[in-house]
């Protein structure tokens, strides 16, 4: 075990996931609560996480003595790095004010001495990319470290302890920005704290269950499923940790694609066997959106009414004290803005931002700190197949989001169609599993056109396709324009109301995937 010390960096979870992707468990503790974990876990290594504060500021949190006296190895990043280093008697200056202002972004570092961090990885002399993000710097190492390697704005940009096994790493090794990253980790903690890298998923799921058993005991968890794969697997996963104490409920929204609702049926109910209620609840949720053309205020009233009817669902099945979803990590971080932390809300996700204070049930989020790809794999895990948890993510707020402006019933139909369409050329073409999510969007633009010497005047549909590992980046996928054609031709001919059809050619960021 991996203990991670968390001092509020946005990304923490980003190095969990690098120490699993070594075959590692590792578990993440706030910094006030590090000692605990500390002597619960018996690690073999720490990992200090980087911050929003600064280590100069006043009360700026520092890692519990404990893990120095420890004799275990540490790695330190970024904050992590210039706390350690603080806290064994080097020096950290704050950027703001002398000729440093920080460096953020893409660096390349420059390795001067050899490191154990390395194996495998770099030589002496070469020149690789990393990512930083930092506003304050060590100017003076502690007693003991040598200076391994540097960047021109950061000249300890990774610090050895030989002896005492610290390493500290001004850079972010967890981002993907830094290529190599991952595998630094992972040879911090094979090589460097000896952890044997045979962890699985299937450990990880053991774990899970047995932590669901004892949040849950033998009351009831209502799981709302959306039809996508992360409401799915939790309901499995919670299926089998506690067996019929959960009853899934489907509300169909009137926000599903085409034939939604009739696979979800199929899969609950014949596969898993899994007791499904099915509300249709098209109405209320068009009667509600009417006239909301605002994105949060649709989110916000779709996540509000979707607990509205969970909490009228839970009463009919004879009250249940669980709330169970899907959420990701990702849908964590975008939605919550740390306290006193730079992080801002970029959107309110259904799973999290929509939730009225009034909501009368505690939740149970089995994949809070996942990441996409891994839920695929545990999924696998459950025994759901490859076609099932290679499914495109689909949002909570469903089509709402792909519909700007005014939601109504019969702008959900007509994009429905185009989406069966699209969807059915990409699966055809043999690109859906090289493909993140693709989705079409109905434009609030209507445009002139011309067919069979008619002249219409209908609404635009645009088609995105996006690649990506874990939903936070995102590039566009680069269709042929044969293929392109293909679909467009075949929408503008088929979907009664679309007489235009454009591709979104916007990554992430600048834009986010969904429209809204
Ligand atoms: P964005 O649009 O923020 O989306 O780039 C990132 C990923 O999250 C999905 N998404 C959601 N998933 N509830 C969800 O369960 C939501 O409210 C929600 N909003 C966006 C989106 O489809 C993409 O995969």
């Amino acid at each position: 075990t991996i203990l991670i010390v968390d001092f509020g960096s946005q990304v923490t979870q980003l190095i969990a996931r690098r120490v699993r992707e070594a075959g590692v468990y590792s578990e993440i503790a706030p910094f006030n609560m590090a000692e605990e974990a500390f002597h619960r876990l018996k690690p073999k290594g720490i990992i200090l996480s980087g911050s929003p504060a600064g280590v100069p500021d006043e009360g700026s949190p520092r890692a519990p003595e404990v893990i120095f006296e420890s004799g275990l190895p540490i790695l330190g990043i970024c904050y992590g790095q210039q706390v350690m280093t603080h806290q064994l008697g080097g020096t950290v200056e704050s950027g703001s004010g002398g000729d440093f202002g920080g460096e953020f972004g893409r660096a390349f570092i420059e390795i001067s001495e050899e490191c154990v961090l390395f194996d495998g990885l770099w030589q002496v002399g070469e020149k690789h990319q990393v990512w930083m993000s930092h506003g304050d710097k060590v100017t003076e190492f502690a007693p003991g470290f040598r200076i391994v390697a540097t960047t021109e704005g950061a000249p300890f940009a990774l610090i050895a302890d030989d002896e005492r096994r610290y390493y500290g790493t001004q850079f972010h090794p967890e981002v993907v920005h830094t290529p190599d990253g991952g595998k630094m980790i992972g040879n911090f903690v094979r090589h460097v704290c000896g952890c044997a890298g045979d962890w699985t998923m299937a450990e990880y799921k053991d774990a899970k269950i047995a932590e669901i058993r004892e949040q849950v005991g033998d009351k009831k968890v209502i799981c709302g499923l959306s039809g996508g794969v992360d409401s799915s697997v939790a309901a499995i996963l919670i299926h089998e940790a506690i067996g019929d104490q959960l009853t899934c409920v489907f509300v169909d929204h009137g926000l599903l694609r085409m034939n939604e609702r009739e696979q979800v049926e199929t899969l609950f109910r014949d596969h898993y066997n899994i007791p499904l209620v099915v509300v249709d609840a098209e109405a209320r949720f068009m009667k509600g959106l009417a006239g909301v053309t605002d994105p949060e205020k649709k989110r916000k009233f779709i996540g509000g009414e979707f607990i509205e009817v969970f909490d009228e669902e839970s009463g009919r099945v004879g009250g249940a004290d669980f709330l169970a979803q899907g959420t990701l990590y990702p849908d964590v971080i975008e939605s919550v803005s740390f306290t006193g932390g730079p992080s801002v809300t970029i959107k309110s996700h259904h799973n999290v931002g929509g939730l009225p204070e009034r909501m009368n049930m505690k939740l149970v989020e089995p994949l809070r700190e996942l990441f996409k790809d891994e839920v695929r794999d545990l999924g696998r895990e459950l025994g759901l197949n490859d076609q099932f948890v290679g499914r495109h993510p689909f949002p909570g707020p469903g089509l709402a989001i792909r519909i700007p402006g005014e939601v109504t019933k019969e702008r959900c139909d007509i994009l429905r169609k185009a989406d069966a369409i699209y969807l059915e050329e990409i699966r055809n073409a043999g690109l859906y599993d090289a493909i993140w999510q693709a989705f079409a969007v109905l434009l609030p633009v209507k445009t002139v056109g011309v067919m069979g010497d008619q002249r219409t005047y209908d609404n635009v549909c645009g088609l995105r396709a996006v690649t990506s590992t874990d939903g936070m980046t995102a590039d566009v996928y680069p269709f042929d324009a044969s293929f392109l054609t293909r679909v467009s031709t075949r929408i503008v001919n088929e979907v009664k109301g679309i007489n235009r059809v454009v591709y979104d050619y916007t990554s992430k960021p600048p834009g986010t995937i969904e429209w809204e």
